[in-house]
This record gives C-alpha cells, sequence and structure tokens, in this order.
C-alpha cells in the first residue's frame, strides 16, 4: 500500500464525507488497507461520534474517543486508569495467554499504587540527567549509521536507519549486548504486530507467544547474569533499586519493565522518525525552511510528533461513572483513546491537516499524560532531534526514491512505514 499525498488525502476526505454512520467510519479506520490514509475518517468520526460506544473493537462495549477535550480529561482524570482491565482488547483467549500475561507486568497496565512504585523505581535509574549524558553518544551512533550508507548514495530510511538508531541506543543504556540484535528483530516485530486491535490472525497470536516466550526467557538469563557480574547499566540499576520499605523489584516485574522499555524504546520512535522523513519530503517548502535553519528543529520535531504520531492509541477504564463530554461512561466500561484524532482535531489546532514546522505552541498529546506519560520522552527529542539535524546537514540532497514507493505498515496501534526507500 503507497503512502498518501494531498490528492489522495481529498479523496479520502469526500469518500469519508459520504459516510453517514460511525460504525461504517470506524470499520474503515480499522480496515489494514487504509493506513496511509487515516485522518479523513478520524476526522468523519470525531464529526459524526466523538465518544463512540460500540463492540467492534473487543466485542465489549469500549468508547472510542477522537475529541482533543475529552481525550486530555480522560488521560488526566484521577478516577480512571490504565491497568489490566485495558489489556482485554489483547485477549484472545488460551492459545494468546503469555502476551496478554506480559502486557500484565509492564508498566503501562500495572494497578495504581504497584505504577506508581515501579515507575518511581524505573525513574530513578532514567533520569533526564542520564539522558542529557547520553545526548553526544546518540550524535555518535547516527553518524555511525550514516556512514555505513553514505557511499551507496541510497537506503531504506526505516531498515538501514530509523529501527537501528533507537535500539542501539535503548540495548546499550539497558545493557542488553548489540551483538543479540538478530535474536530479537523477529520478537520485537511480532510484539508489535500482537498489540494490535481488532482483529489479529491465529499466526499473528502463535507468532506473539514465541515473541513473549523468547524475549522472557532471553532476559530472564539476562538478569541472572547482571545478578552475578553488575554494571554500570539500567538492569543493573533496577535489579538494585529500592523503595523507601526497601522493596525491589521481582523477576516478574524485572521483565516486564525490560520488555517495555526495549519495545516503547525503539518502535515508537523508529516509526516517528520514518513517518517525520516523509512529512517533511512530501512537503518541500517545510524541508526546505529547517535546510536554512536547523535551530528550527525542536519546534520541527514537535510538529512531526502532532501531525502523525506513531502511538495512535492508549487505554483506560473509569472507576466509577464519569462525564465526558455530555455522556456518561459507566464505571468499568474502556476507553480508547485516539491520540492520533487528538492531534488533530481542528478545536485546539488551526488547520490541523497543514504541516506547520513552525508550529509554537503545540499542546499535541504525542506522549500521553498524566499518571502514565511517556518515561522516554527527553530521551525521544534526542534522538529525533539529533537524527533530523544530521540527516539535514550531511545529506543536503536527500529524496524520495521514485523507482520504489514507501509504504506504512498494517498496524494502527502502533502506526509507522514498514519502507521508505530515499536517494541523497
Ligand atoms: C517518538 C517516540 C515515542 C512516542 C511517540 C511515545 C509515546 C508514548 C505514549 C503515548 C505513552 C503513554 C501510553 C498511555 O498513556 O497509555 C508512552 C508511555 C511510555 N513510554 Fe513512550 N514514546 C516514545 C518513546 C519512548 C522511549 C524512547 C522510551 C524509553 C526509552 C519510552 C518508554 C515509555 C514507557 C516506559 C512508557 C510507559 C509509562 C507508564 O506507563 O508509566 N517511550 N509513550
Amino acid at each position: 500500500m503507497t503512502t498518501t499525498p494531498e490528492r489522495d488525502r481529498q479523496r479520502d476526505t469526500a469518500l469519508a464525507a459520504e459516510m453517514q454512520s460511525p460504525e461504517q467510519v470506524l470499520e474503515a479506520i480499522l480496515d489494514p488497507k487504509r493506513r496511509g490514509s487515516l485522518y479523513p475518517y478520524l476526522h468523519r468520526l470525531r464529526a459524526l461520534a466523538p465518544r463512540l460506544r460500540t463492540d467492534m473493537i473487543s466485542g465489549k462495549p469500549a468508547w472510542v474517543l477522537t475529541r482533543y477535550a475529552d481525550v486530555r480529561e480522560a488521560l488526566k482524570h484521577p478516577d480512571v486508569r490504565s491497568d489490566a482491565r485495558g489489556v482485554d482488547v489483547f485477549d484472545v483467549g488460551p492459545a494468546g495467554r503469555h502476551f496478554v500475561e506480559m502486557q500484565k507486568n509492564t508498566l503501562l497496565f500495572l494497578p495504581p499504587d504497584k505504577h506508581d512504585r515501579v515507575r518511581g523505581l524505573i525513574s530513578k535509574a532514567f533520569t533526564p540527567r542520564s539522558v542529557e549524558h547520553r545526548d553526544g553518544r546518540i550524535r555518535e551512533v547516527i553518524h555511525e549509521l550514516l556512514d555505513r550508507v553514505e557511499s551507496k548514495g541510497r537506503m531504506d530510511l526505516v531498515h538501514d536507519f530509523a529501527f537501528l538508531l533507537p535500539v542501539i541506543v535503548i540495548c546499550e543504556m539497558l545493557g542488553v549486548p548489540t551483538e543479540d540484535l538478530p535474536r530479537f528483530y523477529d520478537w520485537a516485530h511480532q510484539s508489535t504486530a500482537r498489540g494490535e486491535i481488532g482483529k489479529v490472525t491465529d499466526e499473528i497470536v502463535r507468532q506473539g507467544e514465541e515473541a513473549t516466550l523468547g524475549y522472557s526467557t532471553y532476559f530472564l538469563e539476562l538478569i541472572e547474569d547482571h545478578r552475578r557480574r553488575p554494571r554500570g547499566d539500567l538492569m543493573s540499576a533496577l535489579i538494585d533499586a529500592r523503595d523507601e520499605d526497601g522493596r525491589g523489584l521481582g523477576d516478574a516485574d524485572l521483565v516486564g519493565s525490560c520488555y517495555i522499555l526495549l519495545q516503547a524504546g525503539h518502535g515508537t520512535t523508529q516509526d516517528l522518525l520514518g513517518m517525520g522523513m516523509l512529512a517533511l519530503l512530501q512537503h518541500p517548502d517545510q524541508l526546505e525552511f529547517l535546510r536554512g535553519a536547523r535551530s528550527g528543529i525542536p519546534t520541527a520535531v514537535e510538529e512531526l510528533l502532532r501531525f502523525d504520531t506513531s502511538v495512535q492509541i492508549s487505554q483506560r477504564v473509569a472507576d466509577v461513572p464519569i462525564e465526558l463530554g455530555g455522556d456518561r461512561i459507566p464505571a468499568g466500561e474502556v476507553c480508547i483513546i485516539f491520540n492520533g484524532a487528538a492531534n488533530r482535531d481542528p478545536a485546539v489546532f488551526a488547520d490541523p491537516d497543514r504541516l506547520d514546522v513552525r508550529r509554537d505552541p503545540n499542546p499535541h498529546l504525542a506522549f500521553g499524560l498524566g499518571r502514565h506519560t511517556c518515561l522516554g520522552q527527553s530521551q525521544a527529542r534526542s534522538e529525533l532531534q539529533n537524527a533530523f539535524d544530521v540527516l539535514l546537514e550531511r545529506f543536503p540532497e536527500l529524496r524520495l526514491d521514485e523507482t520504489t514507493p514507501p509504504a506504512y505498515r498494517d498496524s494502527l496501534f502502533l502506526r509507522g512505514l514498514g519502507t521508505l526507500p530515499v536517494v541523497f
């Protein structure tokens, strides 16, 4: 499936306008063939039913939220949680149970008390200051990766650069040997495919189990090795971390934490790098501006995060009935939050489908909000800002490879490109 330039966007806006029922629009959004052209349908859903109660996603009633104000309220509401109930959307029965159990042990879905304790322990090891120290290393890795492709004059930006940069950085940080990358390359992709909402095939469920068991065994061995020979990395810090009562993290929490740091620490940034570069290449005036004013890159990165974000969906559940907009959401029903729809809400962002690398202020929700706000956001910003800066500096002629079009992956939850061939 190819990407969607302006012409396709207009076509899909017209197609979406003909759809009169929100369920029909949601079906289009869940259709893997529409990945390149998602936003016209999100706009239409927001206009028809900004809070849609439906069982189309998990078979149980859930609320699909697409308005910025509702999304913000749900993310910040003290009685609305992300916990094991949010994992329901991945539950396909016993055939997929290891994946579901692993999710329940990650920071994203721990019960609130435990979440705050584990997040506190991870944060101790994972401060903005430590990221600052890593800034230099991030730039070094970027140059090393570009050195490898420079003489070829072309690369698949996703495969040769966007995947490798964040995965190398998070591996080095965690203490995962980069020689082991080939071992978990497939697990990483299988796990992302399994963590999709809507329908997943039996084969994806099977691969998801394989990936989960592979990761668990691998991390348990590595944790044991770190216990025997502590090092100055994040894994050793996690093993050593203790709260005020002297309690540390058990094996299941350590595995869940390593898993979420590795998975969340690379796929999201990889996808943002790919989609961000594509957005710039499809808006030559914006790219030209940045080439002449690289000091504008931090502001531009915020716009790229807003314009086409990698984490499209978050789940939440209210503990008590809550009022959202004009609707009453009953306790216990899952809210499916569409971050990407909120980031294009015209009530907050003027001309939301226009890429404006100078947009400021830019209160996008790409890193979430509240209790679960992205723990790695300063690191992600550093990787994105440095990557765009060095790419623009070293490859002033970088452009799309006309012979091979870019393509989105099928995933909706974690949106991204499967390939982005470029020449320079
Ligand atoms: C462009 C890159 C990134 C994007 C767009 C992104 C986005 C997000 C979002 C939206 C959430 C909140 C999910 C929710 O509320 O349900 C989140 C949580 C999280 N992110 Fe990121 N992220 C990125 C990069 C990273 C990196 C580099 C790391 C680690 C090195 C990381 C680690 C985490 C963790 C551990 C959580 C869970 C926090 C919690 O539940 O308390 N992320 N991220």
